[in-house]
């Protein structure tokens, strides 16, 4: 069922509480049957994005579309979206049929039908037989998953997840995960899950909107934004990062000539950014697309020469600290042990050479 038009289509959205600006002209569309999520740190809108979504907030600017009709006036109950909430919102009192079937009685479904649907979705979220226990007799990851098949059961176009496994421990968490991405490839349901763990974004996800400050930074594939972060925030923000300092000397279509402040000229590609000759900018490396050998390599690799300060082995990969002349700050390189020829822990200074492969260096648009 090939859609091409989005299920949700933000456009120019902004929203104030008072004087104060908690979204700045938000644009984004998200399509049919993605897991979307809105990652960023505390405060940066990610709920008062989702709960203008859901109508559970007013926009103040712009204008939200859920399957192409304009949300504006249009009360939750009416939006083909339903919402699971941070503090997962089951009723003790009631037993785990009557939770999850609780937002089909108003629709005066038969009673088997009803009991047949809460049976299917008891067995979606692996808790069958669970039906007349009493919520508060269930942990929390049990918790959690009624309140998904509470929202799941009504069959909602989008579901909008605000931090739905915050409160989970880390193992139950990742089974979590797991679970969640296994119900959405199955409903074929669109999922707009916030977050603030990078990790899980990157697990999860189709597509990442990165926010900070109100604003979306860059909507992106994990390995768009792992690989081709477009500023120094987001390059920092999504795993380790080394920085370097440099100048741009020269710029054609899909290259550029940089010097590095203190390595010297190099050629990368430009792809994607706005660089121009003159601009300073910040040429960024992941710490494990950057190679350590213990003798000079030999061919005509890019590389430098550099001191091996400091080895931190953590059993399948190591961490290496390595002092490069020029360079203001060391690099960090990660290497996989089972390839790596200084694996061993220790803290002698000794000589190395670094080389990378053609497109690992990243020029970013900001300096
Ligand atoms: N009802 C409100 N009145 C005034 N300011 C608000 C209101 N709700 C949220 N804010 C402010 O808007 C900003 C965004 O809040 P929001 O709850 O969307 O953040 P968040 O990204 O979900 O953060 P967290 O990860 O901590 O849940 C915050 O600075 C918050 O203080
Ligand atoms: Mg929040």
């Amino acid at each position: 069922m090939a859609n091409s038009q989005p299920i949700i289509s933000v456009q120019q959205v902004g929203k104030s509480y008072g004087a104060f600006r908690a979204i700045e002209n938000i644009s984004l569309e998200i399509k049919h049957g993605e897991f979307f999520s809105l990652l960023g740190a505390s405060g940066c809108g990610k709920t008062t994005l989702l709960r203008m979504l859901a109508g559970l907030e007013d926009v103040t600017d712009g204008e939200i579309l859920i399957d192409g009709a304009p949300m504006s006036g249009v009360p939750p109950f009416r939006r083909p979206v339903n919402m699971v909430f941070q503090s997962y919102a089951i009723f003790p009192h009631l037993n785990v049929a009557d939770n999850i079937g609780y937002g089909l009685r108003k629709q005066r479904l038969p009673r088997a039908r009803r009991n047949e649907m809460i049976d299917e979705m008891l067995s979606l979220v692996m808790l069958e037989g669970y039906g007349e226990r009493r919520a508060n007799q269930l942990s929390g990851g049990q918790r959690q998953r009624i309140a998904l098949a509470r929202a799941l059961i009504m069959r909602p176009k989008v579901l909008l997840l605000d931090e739905p496994l915050g409160a989970l421990d880390k193992q139950l968490r990742e089974q979590m995960q797991l679970e969640l991405r296994r119900l959405q490839q199955t409903l074929g349901i669109t999922f707009v899950f916030v977050t603030h763990d990078q990790e899980e974004a990157l697990t999860l996800s189709d597509r990442i909107a990165v926010m900070s400050g109100g604003d979306v930074l860059q909507v992106d594939t994990p390995s768009g934004l792992y690989e081709r972060p477009r500023n120094r925030q987001i390059a920092s923000f999504i795993g380790n990062m080394n920085f370097m300092n440099a100048r741009v000397l020269s710029r054609e279509a899909g290259t550029a000539a940089v010097e590095i402040d203190g390595l010297g000229k190099i050629e990368i590609s430009a792809k994607g950014t706005t660089l121009s000759a003159g601009d300073r900018t910040c040429v960024a490396i992941r710490p494990e697309k950057l190679r350590v050998h213990t003798a000079r390599p030999e061919g005509r690799a890019p590389g430098v020469e550099g001191t091996l300060e400091m080895t931190t082995y953590l059993g399948e990969r190591s961490h290496h600290r390595i002092r490069v002349p020029g360079l203001d700050q060391p690099l960090s390189v990660s290497s996989q042990n089972s390839t790596i020829e200084v694996g061993a822990p220790g803290t002698g200074q000794r000589p190395v050479w670094l080389t990378w492969a053609d497109g690992a260096l990243i020029p970013l648009n900001d300096a």
